[in-house]
């Protein structure tokens, strides 16, 4: 059996883990820093993932039971990110493939979000709802890459919950306690906040504003939670709604951190059932960010002859969108497994 080891190291998470040529995640783990207040100040994750590399590597290895030897390539998130975190990644994996022989794959963060989820689902080519801390992109693959059928005009969705959340004093990050607080606001009914769908386009700055305003104005949380999620999360579906309508894809799938949510879920599910189409939710540990959606797409460029990396000339690179990178590898009818890591 060969092994494909993945490390990830773009924002607040470091982590590794191990696939196997059958599709299983053997192994998956991470270590993810929760700043003391306030957002992420990228020196001080940057330490925090200096710290705990070599120990979530080496859980990585003895929780798969395999040797070094029995890895033959790995991949690396070098980009988009906060550069001082993705420098330590790239540096770790760098370190590695030149000691060890480890062929090296770069790999760009977002399409290892959108990539592990459609693996899972099991669709051959589904149209992506991918939702994180810094993207909203409503992608398709066309022409041999991930290409953007519609996308936020300015702050990502996880940026807005996260921002509101700030601004209430929860700390980060705020999709998660945005989703409990909401699911106790339901009962108190929806407060008009602006909605704005541009074609297949979104726009969250108005949102934000107007929630964080109410709020002040003495609204209950729990309410305004709840409108500012049933508000954000229906401007996302009609996007896409919009998007699959134009590609005519046959699938959707969810994917990045704010993937997590089972109401932005829910109503996804309603657009597939709408157009007799399957959906699938992508499982929150395989949402947020994590090593085994590097190794998975790893292991697709190196069975897909993808020419590997020299490790002395990779390099971080912030930005990067997820249509700046070739995705001419994919293999289809093949399914990761996540067994033990349910
Ligand atoms: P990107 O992929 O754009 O680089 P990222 O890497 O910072 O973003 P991810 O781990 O992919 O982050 O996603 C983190 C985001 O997901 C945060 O904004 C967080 O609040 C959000 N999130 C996590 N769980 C939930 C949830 N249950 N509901 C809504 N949002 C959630
Ligand atoms: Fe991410």
């Amino acid at each position: 059996m060969r092994y494909w080891l993945g490390i990830e190291s773009t924002a607040h998470t470091f982590g590794a883990s191990i696939i196997s040529e059958d599709g299983s995640i053997i192994s998956d783990e991470r270590d993810i820093y929760v700043p003391p207040e306030g957002g992420l100040q990228p020196r001080e994750v940057a330490r925090h993932h200096t710290d705990v590399a070599p120990s979530v590597i080496g859980k990585a290895f003895s929780k798969a039971g395999i040797k070094s030897k029995d890895v033959v390539a790995l991949g690396v998130s070098y980009g988009p990110g906060l550069g001082p975190c993705l420098r330590v990644g790239v540096a770790v994996a760098r370190a590695l493939s030149s000691y060890y022989g480890w062929r090296l794959y770069p790999v760009n963060h977002t399409v290892g979000h959108v990539e592990i989820s459609r693996l899972l689902s099991g669709f051959v080519d589904p149209l992506a709802v991918y939702v994180s801390g810094g993207n909203t992109n409503i992608v398709a693959w066309k022409d041999g890459r991930y290409r953007i059928f519609g996308e936020t005009l300015d702050i990502a969705v996880g940026n807005l919950l996260d921002s509101f959340a700030r601004e209430v004093g929860l700390k980060h990050p705020g999709g998660p306690k945005i989703e409990k607080l909401a699911r106790e606001g339901a009962k108190m009914g929806l407060i008009d906040l602006p909605y704005s769908v541009k074609g297949q386009d979104v726009s969250f700055s108005g949102l934000l504003t107007a929630a964080i305003k109410t709020h002040r104005s003495g609204e209950k949380l729990e309410r305004v939670a709840y409108s500012l999620q049933e508000t954000a999360f229906a401007m996302i579906a009609e996007a896409a709604e919009r998007a699959l309508v134009h590609t005519r894809k046959s699938s959707i799938i969810s994917a990045g951190g704010v993937a997590a949510n089972s109401r932005l879920n829910e109503m996804l599910k309603y657009v597939a059932e709408d157009h007799g189409i399957p959906f699938f939710a992508t499982p929150i540990r395989m949402a947020g960010d994590n090593g085994a959606m590097i190794a998975a797409v790893a292991m697709e460029m190196d069975l897909g002859g993808i020419r590997s990396e020299d490790p002395q000339s990779l390099m971080p690179t912030p930005k990067l969108r997820i249509n700046d990178t070739e995705v001419n590898w994919r293999i289809n009818n093949f399914r990761v497994i996540m067994g033990d890591y349910k």
